[in-house]
């Protein structure tokens, strides 16, 4: 499993901790920036290199993080095949990978703390897509919905 990950200056000091916890347990990831924490930068640009690198097979999931989480869900969800969630506790992070086959997580750090954050990466991670069934039919509405909607 390969990870893409990225945040803006918000999300920094977090995306640091995520990256440590998936060093620790083997992970493989890409760090999509930014390099450093100190200057204000916007999260779109750093939202649409891991939506990216996830549309282009480059990683399997992505984890975005800005201060509120908002700005990188909607960046990440105006890309064909994103499914992107945001998630503020574990039970999010399950149903979006079981009902929603979420294929990036967004997090908000001034929202949750570092400790739920990881359990949220941690739950996200674990679970999988209950694909053939109800949760499938409604996947594939959302992927006829941007067939008939987005042109990007
Ligand atoms: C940055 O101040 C903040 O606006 C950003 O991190 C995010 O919360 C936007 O949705």
């Amino acid at each position: 499993m390969k990870i893409a990950i990225g945040s803006d200056h918000a999300g920094y000091q977090l995306k640091h901790v995520i990256v440590e916890h998936l060093k620790s347990k083997g992970i493989v990831y890409d760090d999509y920036g930014p390099g450093n924490g100190l200057d204000a930068v916007s999260y779109v640009a750093y939202g649409m290199s891991v939506a990216r690198a996830v549309q282009q097979g480059k990683a399997d999931f992505g984890i975005v993080i800005c201060g509120t989480g908002i700005g990188v869900s909607i960046t990440v969800n105006k890309h064909r095949g994103i499914r992107g969630a945001l998630c503020c506790n574990e039970y999010m992070a399950r149903m979006a990978r079981q009902h929603n086959d979420a294929n990036v997580l967004a997090m908000g750090a001034r929202v949750i703390g570092p400790a739920l954050a990881l359990a949220i990466v941690d739950a996200f991670l674990a679970e999988a897509f209950e694909s053939g069934g109800r949760h499938q039919v409604r996947v594939n509405e959302i992927g006829a919905a941007e067939e008939q909607n987005v042109h990007c």
